[in-house]
This record gives structure tokens, C-alpha cells and sequence, in this order.
């Protein structure tokens, strides 16, 4: 009765929704239609922080209510996004901090599984951070490196070690407004409390602890995973690695891991080349163990080390439909409790394996990064297991795509510049020049509100037409991929000038640079472009912007909360918590940028979504005296 192609302009995840459908099982595709999203919910307009409410104000004409307690609809709203950005930075820096457990281990010697993959790596993100390197023995750094990166979450007061990264001028303007993070915990602690019933009754005061606190994610939280786990597991460098369902094989013992972690799944890694692993599998009748990832730890290994890519959110479910997944192993964030079910109707072994996260009704096989060969030889032995007893047909969609990924800021650096003088400069030149109009970031979930990868894919090739350099993380990047525009040849997409800088470079017109935390990465190569010059003083004069079209996440939040705060004119799609002719959305989608930071925008239509993108790129170049 559904027509999957509205769902979806993902081919092989069409095909497994059909086959889903054919096999009696719902995903949430079907669940998103046959729910309706609350209205006054979807507006922010309801309140349940005590329990005199729950309170529900009328959306229509906002202030024509109060809750019990008097607070008004502007106070509503903004505390109901202030524990969003709580939520989406504290998962961001709590996997920060695991990365940061597993690296303060290897300092100490306690870790034989992980090492120092890139000692360039660590010396100059100490040194970014004042840390001596000169005539020093590597891990007398790391141990420095732990001590000072441990105070992103720690600190009780001063300012998180990153800081030295960001732009004097957007410091400036952090400083002036009392927004700059002190330490992840005391400002996601202090979030809290101030959004409790009858505590921060302001919502401009509100806003700015939403700003440090998403600070404390993207310059803080999501920057040490980023960084560390580069550390540890390697930076990476543009290469050709695949995406698309097709990339499971039915003569392989199939294995996905979805999740966020990349610990995770570089154990994995490790486990599916094990010699005596592999000789199991033969042993079973697989030609072999096939790997791929889903979401963002899938995006790190894809960058990284070319590992497959399956899809992104929103065919987590699909990919099980193929009947060819033998174990799906998860770890952290944006799994669906569906998939648990999902995997019980095709047989797919399904393991939680994080000790936070695990799911009622899955097998947990618990990852200790002490032994996490313990946990990764499991799952394979399971998946054999499974591969032995495939119950039922298998049907793979047919569909895989080639991409280059793994654009690194490091690399953005030296492909532009070259090895000797390497540097944004040729970016800013370009920019000056006109040939690159500005650079947007598109990025964040897929949203079963909206067809799937669409949004995305419309508005990154009207970017790119309009001359806009594209760098992208997490599923946008995935939808991107399937869509074939990470390849140098989709520069013919993209508007003269930006065809003619990815054609002398040999680059594509979309960069994709990793997962969600990885975000950072975009964060750093703004300050670089502002560090360079030439292109304003502040993260907030520069001709960029940035665009989440089909989020769904407090994550997605977070992150535009810390873009904005940073001076990224930031649009998301599918839909906004948030009433237009409230006084706290004109704070957010206005006021913000008056005080000197970035703003927020909203299109739900990928087209109106890049006009607006392109007409704020455009005023930053006249303010900068590049126009034309
Ligand atoms: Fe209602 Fe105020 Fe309680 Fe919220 S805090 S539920 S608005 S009484
Ligand atoms: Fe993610």
C-alpha cells in the first residue's frame, strides 16, 4: 500500500523496503507515516520539567498562554533546547572521553591492542595547544597531551585547551558574552540546572549557556575524538573506498558494525583478518569475512582505511532486509531499538556490545578496549555460526559506489597547498579570486520525514553549481556517495570556476571529511581560512555556511548550536523546535548574529535551502570587498 519511492531516493534501500514489506515487516518509514509528529510538540510548545504540567501553550498564538508555573512560551522553548544541546554534547564528549580512556591507557602502558598510529599527528595537535615538542621523547608529549586534553571535561574553570584554535576575533566575541566553555561536564551540569522548573527564567540568558555548552562539544568534546582518534588510528588521506549495499557479498560471512565509536571497529578490523578466523569461515563454506560499516564509526574506517560503507541511517533497517548481514555489531548512538526485531525476522545475530547502551532483547557481547579481541572474535565466531544456518533467501541490491573520501583538515591543507607550501592560502585565494564562490557544510542524519538522501543530494548539487565548495560528514556524506559526487569527475556538476579549481587539483566538488564529530575538522579549517588571510578577521566575516537538511538527532542540535555560536550562518530542514514569531526564535535567527556570532535558518526545500546559503556567502563576500 506504501509507495517506497517517496520514502526513499535510495535504490537498494527501496528494493529492501519493498522486500520488507513483501516479508510482513514495518520499518520506520511505515512508523514515521503511521504517526503523525505531535504539533504542539514539533513547536516546542509543551513543558513537562515538573509536575504541576505537564503544560501545553497554544502554538498559534504563543503568547496567549503561560504554563502553571507562569513561564512563558519563550521560556519553554529555550529550555526544551537547552537540555537538546545537553543531550547532543554530552553524547559527543562522552565519546570523546572514551577515545580519551583508551589513549590514556596507551600512555600508561595498560593497552597492548592500540598504539600511536601518527606521531605527526600528536605533535602538532600538542603543539596547537602549547604543549613543547621540540627534542622530546613521543610519549612524554602524549603523557602531557593526556593531562591537558583531560581538562575538556574536567575543568571547573578557565577556558577548554582548544581554545588556542579559535580565531582571536571569534574568541573575542565569546569572551565579551561569556560563552567560552570551561570544561564539558560543569557547563552540561550547569545546563541542567538552569533549565529545571523555576531556575533560568531568561531565555537570552538561557541561550548563551546553550552557545557554551555547544562550544564545549565542537571545540571541545567532538575535537578530542576527532583528534585522538586520528592519534591513535591514523589521519586520514583521500582514498577510493566504496558505499552501497552491494558491497555485501552471499558467499562471504557478512559483518557490519553501526555505531560511533571507531575502537569498536578497529578491533573488528583485526578480527575479520585473523588467519585463524578466516580458516573458520572457509571451514563453514564462506569464500571469506566481508566487513562494513554503517553511520559514523563506518564513516571514520571508510576514511581511514577504505573500509565499505553500507548506508546511512535511515537504511539501517533496509540492509537487514537483505537477508545477507550473518552479525550487526553496535556500540553508541543512532541505533534503533527496531533493529533488534528486524534482525530476530532475518535471522541476523544482533550485538550491543557498549556497556552504555545496551538493548532489550539483544545479545550483549561487552567491548572492554583491554581485551577487545574478546568481544570483535565473538561476533565473528557468531556471525560463522549464523553464515552456516543462513535461514531463508538472500537478495542483495546490486548497487555500489566509488567515491574518494577521507579529507582530512591536514590534507585539505597539503592538497591545496602542496608539500612545500602547504596551506589554505590557495583555498582563500580562490575564494578572493571568485573562482570558489564559499564553502558550505552540509551535513547530519537522514529523517524518515523526509525522502531519504534527497534533501541532501538537491541541495549539494545546487551548491556546487552555484560555484560553492561542499565538505561533508556523517549520512549526508553517505548520501552524497550513493549519489556519485565524490568522485573528480562530478566536477562537471559544479559552476565554472569551482570545476576549474577541482580540475587543477584533482579533487572533487564535495570533500567528505568523516563522521558526525568529525565536524571539528570543518571547525578547524575555518580558523585556518580566517589564520591565512584575507578573508575577515572572524570564523563569522568568512563566505561560508552550513546546512543539516534531513537531521533528527539532539546531536544535529549541539552541533548547530556550536556552528552558529562559532559565526556559521547554520540551515536545517524537516523541521524546527521552535515558534517564528516567538522572541526566542528571533533571538536564534537573528539576534544571534547581531551580537557577532552566527545564526540559524530554516528550509524544509533543498532549493530555497541553497538560496539562502548562497545569498549569506554572498553577503560576507561584499562585506569583504570580493563581490564579483
Ligand atoms: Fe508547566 Fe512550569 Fe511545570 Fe513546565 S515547569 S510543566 S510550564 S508548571
Ligand atoms: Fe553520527
Amino acid at each position: 500500500e506504501y509507495n517506497f519511492r517517496e520514502f526513499s531516493t535510495c535504490e537498494a534501500t527501496i528494493q529492501m523496503l519493498q522486500k520488507a514489506a513483501a516479508d510482513g515487516v514495518e520499518t520506520a518509514f511505515q512508523r514515521a507515516a503511521e504517526m503523525k509528529a505531535c504539533p504542539i510538540g514539533a513547536d516546542s510548545a509543551c513543558c513537562k520539567h515538573c509536575a504541576m504540567g505537564p503544560c501545553r501553550l497554544n502554538s498559534k498564538d504563543p503568547y496567549s498562554k503561560v504554563g502553571v508555573c507562569g513561564a512563558t512560551i519563550d521560556t519553554i522553548a529555550a529550555r526544551n533546547f537547552a537540555r537538546m544541546v545537553a543531550s547532543g554534547c554530552a553524547a559527543h564528549t562522552d565519546h570523546g572521553m572514551s577515545m580519551l580512556d583508551v589513549f590514556r591507557e596507551v600512555v600508561n602502558g595498560r593497552i597492548a591492542d592500540y598504539k600511536i598510529k601518527d606521531e605527526e599527528k600528536l605533535r602538532s595537535v600538542a603543539a596547537s595547544i602549547g604543549i613543547e615538542v621540540e627534542g622530546r621523547e613521543t610519549m612524554e608529549i602524549a603523557k602531557d597531551l593526556y593531562e591537558e586534553l583531560e581538562r575538556t571535561y574536567t575543568q571547573v574553570d578557565g577556558e577548554i585547551p582548544f581554545v588556542s584554535r579559535v580565531p582571536k576575533k571569534t574568541l573575542e566575541t565569546w569572551r565579551k558574552h561569556g560563552v567560552v566553555p570551561r570544561g564539558a561536564m560543569r557547563e552540561i551540569m550547569e545546563i541542567m540546572h538552569r533549565s529545571h522548573m523555576g531556575v533560568d527564567q531568561d531565555y537570552e540568558n538561557i541561550v548563551k549557556q546553550c552557545s557554551r555548552t555547544a562550544l564545549a562539544d565542537g571545540w571541545g568534546g567532538s575535537m578530542v575524538a576527532t583528534e585522538i582518534s586520528d592519534i591513535l588510528f591514523g589521519t586520514p588521506k583521500p582514498l577510493v573506498a566504496g558505499v552501497n549495499m552491494g558491497f555485501l557479498k552471499e558467499d562471504h560471512v557478512n559483518i557490519i558494525v553501526h555505531g560511533h565509536e571507531p575502537n569498536l571497529f578497529e578491533s573488528m578490523i583485526d578480527s575479520v583478518n585473523d588467519p585463524e578466523l578466516v580458516a573458520k569461515a572457509k571451514e563453514a563454506g564462506a569464500a571469506g569475512i566481508n566487513l562494513l560499516g554503517m553511520c559514523c564509526s563506518g564513516a571514520e574506517v571508510l576514511s581511514r582505511h577504505g573500509v565499505p560503507h553500507a548506508g546511512n541511517f535511515m537504511s539501517t533497517e533496509a540492509v537487514i532486509a537483505t537477508g545477507a548481514v550473518d552479525a550487526m555489531a553496535v556500540d553508541v548512538q543512532c541505533i534503533k531499538q527496531a533493529l533488534v526485531q528486524m534482525s530476530e525476522c532475518y535471522g541476523t545475530k544482533f550485538f550491543t556490545t557498549n556497556p552504555r547502551a545496551k538493548i532489550e532483547g539483544a545479545q550483549h557481547v561487552e567491548f572492554h578496549e583491554h581485551e577487545p579481541r574478546k568481544c570483535t572474535n565473538k561476533v565473528v565466531e557468531m556471525a560463522i555460526e549464523r553464515f552456516k544456518n543462513r535461514p531463508g533467501r538472500v537478495v542483495i541490491p546490486q548497487r555500489r559506489d566509488m567515491g574518494v573520501h577521507g579529507f582530512s583538515h591536514e590534507y585539505i591543507n597539503y592538497m591545496l597547498g602542496g608539500t612545500f607550501r602547504g596551506s589554505y592560502t590557495p583555498l582563500n585565494d580562490n575564494i578572493i579570486n571568485g573562482r570558489i564562490r564559499g564553502v558550505a557544510g552540509v551535513v547530519g542524519c537522514t529523517n524518515p520525514r523526509v525522502k531519504q538522501d534527497w534533501v541532501h543530494v538537491e541541495l549539494v548539487k545546487e551548491l556546487i553549481k552555484n560555484n560553492v565548495l561542499v565538505v561533508q560528514t556523517g549520512c549526508s556524506q553517505i548520501a552524497l556517495a550513493k549519489a556519485g559526487l565524490m568522485k573528480p569527475d562530478a566536477a562537471v556538476l559544479a559552476g565554472d570556476g569551482l570545476a576549474e579549481v577541482c580540475e587543477t587539483v584533482g579533487m572533487p566538488p564535495v570533500l567528505g571529511c568523516g563522521s558526525c564529530v568529525d565536524n571539528s575538522r570543518i571547525l578547524i579549517a575555518c580558523a585556518e581560512m580566517v589564520r591565512v588571510g584575507g578573508l575577515g578577521e572572524s570564523i563569522a566575516d568568512l563566505p561560508v555556511a552550513g546546512a543539516a537538511p534531513e537531521w533528527m538527532s539532539e546531536k544535529a542540535i549541539s552541533i548547530g548550536q556550536y556552528f552558529v555560536a562559532s559565526g556559521v550562518f547554520t540551515v536545517f530542514g524537516v523541521t524546527f523546535p521552535t515558534i517564528k514569531e516567538t522572541k526566542f526564535h528571533k533571538l536564534l535567527f537573528e539576534g544571534l548574529e547581531q551580537m557577532g556570532f552566527g545564526k540559524w535558518g530554516f528550509a524544509a526545500d533543498p532549493y530555497e535551502m541553497a538560496r539562502m546559503m548562497i545569498d549569506h556567502i554572498d553577503k560576507k563576500r561584499e562585506a569583504l570587498g570580493i563581490m564579483g
